[in-house]
């Protein structure tokens, strides 16, 4: 018998045993996952990785246009039904009357941030709900206390709002940016030995992506932030592209202040973020928004923003219970499954170069770069483009205050509802390319020559 056998009828056990309903993909669409991750329990998230019955429960949760392939999660991702459905229904009510539903639904947030500072290993008062990371980043780079000739240490290939971010404190401030430059893919200790050497008696910040946007290179960021305290050096880790990608928990991690994009991986509809701040830290951060004295030393002080979608925030609690019914590690595994399929079936061609780390320790998940030696990567996308209706970021490096770097990729972000046929059709295109070479964009392009990727 094989496993998906054996798993179709579990979960139709397992259905049967919640009372014979028959399961819709609208308000109790959650329902039909948590019976699949139910049916493959006690299973390992690599077993699981390989059960299409199973992800083919989760990629019916999405509503999609599969007339194109899309393999660029990593800007955001489209956010299953559940969660798009909650958004209209929290607008709905509030729009009623909102000076009365508004007030409720800020105040019921309390539970979202409980259920994700549990989910993601902090203590509620750690954590503040944010409109994505740009807006948790800009509130620990613009909101520590810093005096002229006071030196940040980043890298190049930080995302360019970031690094735009420390230039303007550069120029209103005095201050001084040290960007680092580091090959890719790097190792651990690489990594961390640059950030040693860099580390000067006027450093202040060290500021770093937990996994960059580019090739999706992982930071050792304990390690890192282990050099800080002894040297009165604060940490503001960029973690756009990890929570809700890959499992870690946020005290683990040791940093300071930690910015995540929440529209991203964890699947949340645009408009959603959040930045942890280890507590004692909390009074060290000006809000970006003022905030009243009192609340120097509270968490909500960085959320005081003004009017703003609270049904697009209250819609995370649907995002988060999603995650949780597919479980972190069972999501990082079938993430790692896809990109190593691809990159695995291209090793048979000499000139397709994959630049992120996939053998062991498993340090890429579902964001990998690739390139073809002597194919323009921009002419690569728009080939994927018109040929293959498939969607990839090409990756080009730029001058500051841009990202710098001197490689060209293709960056490739599937997410839980792509099908092995989509990654199948991206690794047929890119052997397609390889042999018969690809047409220059020429006039006709639709791919932009873009630096650098969300
Ligand atoms: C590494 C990184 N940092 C920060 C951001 C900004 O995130 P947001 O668009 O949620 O503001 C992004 C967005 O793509 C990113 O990739």
């Amino acid at each position: 018998m094989t496993s998906e056998t054996w798993s179709r009828r579990d979960f139709l056990r397992t259905v049967g045993a919640a009372g014979g309903v028959a399961f819709t993909w609208n308000a109790a669409g959650l329902e039909r996952v948590e019976a699949a991750s139910r049916s493959v329990a006690g299973r390992t998230p690599e077993e699981v990785a390989r059960d299409e019955f199973y992800w083919r429960e989760v990629q019916l949760g999405f509503k999609l246009d599969r007339s194109l392939i899309n393999l660029n999660n990593g800007f955001t991702a489209p956010c299953p039904r559940v969660v798009l459905e909650s958004v209209f229904r929290y607008m709905d009510m509030i729009n009623m009357l909102p000076v009365h539903y508004q007030g409720m639904v800020a105040g019921n947030i309390q539970t979202i941030r409980r259920r994700m500072a549990n989910e993601f290993g902090c203590d509620p008062e750690e954590l503040a709900l944010t409109r994505g990371a740009s807006e948790a980043l800009q509130i620990a780079q613009n909101g520590i206390d810093l005096e002229p000739g006071d030196e940040v240490i980043t890298t190049e290939q930080d995302y360019p709002r970031m690094l735009t971010t420390w230039d303007q404190r550069m120029r209103r401030d005095d201050i001084k940016i040290t960007r680092l430059q580091f090959p890719v893919p790097a190792t651990q200790d690489h990594l961390y030995q640059l950030f040693e050497k860099a580390i000067t008696p006027r450093t202040k910040v060290l500021h770093f992506c937990h996994i960059t946007n580019l090739t999706a290179q992982l930071f050792p960021v304990r390690r890192i932030c282990r050099l800080a305290p002894p040297k009165g050096i604060v940490t503001i880790v960029d973690g756009a592209h990890a929570l809700g990608h890959f499992p870690f928990k946020l005290r683990d991690l040791e940093c300071d202040a930690y910015g995540v994009s929440l529209h991203k991986w964890l699947l949340a509809p645009i408009g959603n973020g959040c930045l942890y701040v280890r507590r004692d830290m909390i009074p060290r951060f000006w809000p970006l928004q003022a905030a009243p004295e009192q609340q120097d030393h509270d968490i909500r002080k960085f959320e005081s923003i003004g009017t703003h979608p609270w049904a697009v925030r209250a819609a995370l609690g649907e995002a988060l219970a999603f995650h949780q019914a597919i479980g972190a590690e069972n999501k990082a595994a079938r993430m790692r499954y896809l990109t190593l399929r691809w990159a695995d079936a291209l090793k048979a061609y000499p000139r397709v170069k994959v630049l992120s780390q996939l053998g062991e320790p498993a340090e890429t998940w579902g964001v990998a770069a690739v390139n073809i030696e002597g194919i323009d990567v921009r002419d690569l996308a728009n080939f994927l483009r018109n040929k293959y209706r498939i969607i990839a970021v090409p990756l080009v490096g730029g001058a500051p205050p841009n990202q710098v770097f001197d490689y060209q990729a293709l960056r490739v972000s599937p997410n839980v509802y792509t099908t092995l046929e989509e990654i199948d059709t991206f690794v047929e295109a890119m052997e397609d390319a390889v042999k018969n070479d690809v047409p220059d964009r020429g006039a006709s392009a639709v791919v932009p020559a873009l630096e650098g990727a969300d």
